[in-house]
């Protein structure tokens, strides 16, 4: 094919000078020349893992200012955090954000590790991550591969073997490409493009810099690339939350247990999640002796490994003791605790279909 063979090489100076006109204005990253903070560099790589730039953004300015430094997160109790995380998902990440910042604290005098290999060894940084963090944070050239870069990578060469077999072929040509100067730069223009520009679908390949050199675009088979294995189905479970409101009006809220799924979070009493437990069962978990009703309809929630179908069982009026791993809340207890979105989902479910339930009015005051 002459027109592959006449392709121009990519450069890591045409990105770099793309990036330079075009390099998205984001809450983490410093401005030309300025240093990056390693920490800020951190939560916001962890925020990225599996969350978009726009749901990250808020938690990350939150995150910073009630958390300023590595010292401060360490310091923090870890259900401050898991309830500052909430809504995020992928809590196992706010539990590894808590004890990475405590071993950074007492292991490394409170200032990250610098190169790829001792960040790797914190708890929750990967390969990415730590090659992330050690570009950005430190300059050093390291290859940060992600979904975004596998993208680009792979439609740059053309490396058209499915994934997870390309992986190592895109990584070696990725690691070839990561300049000297500039490898954290480098490192976001990549980023970058494969947001902006190197999109899943219908990629903007006339406002490339590498439009010229990708062969990729050259074979008509960008948009296809890379290729990706058939996904699974998601296996669909049934779980049962349960509703219960004191006669004073408080409701049970419960915690989940320290590992698995939402560990530490908390919410609504609930069978296990990963266990399908159909609604016919429901009263053999419920946790105090009461009349349960089930509400109509049903929660959807999905996921990374199976498709949820959450019943929801309520009472009212009730004088039980809460059981062991859970407490009686007040409405505003329950607001700020933190509720995982699954669990948001079921109590927003009840209040659409509590009848009944006492609104309390507030008289508008106008002014004139
Ligand atoms: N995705 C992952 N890390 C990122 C970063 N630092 N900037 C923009 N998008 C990203």
């Amino acid at each position: 094919m002459a027109h592959l063979n006449s392709l121009a090489q990519p450069s890591a100076a045409a990105l770099l000078a793309w990036y330079d006109r075009h390099r998205r204005d984001l809450p983490w990253r410093e401005h030309s020349g300025a240093c990056a903070d390693p920490y800020r560099i951190w939560l916001s790589e962890i925020m990225l893992q599996q969350t978009t730039v726009a749901a990250a953004k808020p938690y990350f300015r939150a995150f910073t200012q009630r958390w300023p430094t590595v010292a401060d997160l360490a310091a923090a109790p870890l259900d401050d955090i898991l309830a500052a995380w909430a809504g995020l998902g992928y809590y196992a990440r706010a539990r590894n954000l808590h004890a990475c910042a405590r071993t950074v604290a007492a292991d490394h005098g409170g200032r990250f590790p610098d190169t790829e290999e001792d960040l790797r060894a914190l708890p929750g940084i990967g390969p990415y991550t730590a090659a992330a963090i050690a570009a950005i944070a430190f300059g050093r050239p390291a290859a940060a591969v992600d979904g975004n870069v596998e993208r680009v990578i792979a439609r740059l060469f053309a490396i058209d073997d499915p994934l997870p077999k390309a992986k190592a072929a895109i990584r070696d040509a990725t690691a070839a490409m990561v300049p000297s100067e500039r490898p954290g730069d480098f490192a976001q223009a990549m980023m970058d493009l494969g947001a902006t520009i190197c999109t899943p679908k219908r990629p903007a390949c006339t406002l490339c810099p590498w439009l010229g050199s990708c062969q990729g675009e050259a074979a008509g088979v960008a948009e296809r690339l890379p290729v990706k294995p058939a996904k699974a189905e998601r296996p669909v479970r049934r779980a049962i939350a349960f509703w219960a409101q004191h006669e004073d009006g408080r409701i049970l809220l419960a915690r989940r247990p320290e590992h698995g799924l939402l560990g530490g979070m908390a919410a609504l009493w609930a069978t296990p999640l990963t266990a399908d437990t159909a609604p016919n069962v429901a009263l053999d978990f419920a946790p105090i002796e009461a009349e349960w009703r089930r509400l109509p309809g049903e929660i959807e929630h999905v996921f990374t490994h199976f498709r949820l179908r959450l019943f929801v069982f309520a009472t009212r009026g009730t004088t039980a003791a809460a059981p062991l791993g859970s407490r009686w809340a007040t409405e505003q207890e329950l607001e700020k605790a933190g509720l995982p979105t699954v669990m948001r989902k079921a109590v927003a479910h009840v209040r659409e279909r509590q009848e009944g339930r006492p609104v309390r009015r507030r008289r508008r005051i106008r002014n004139g």
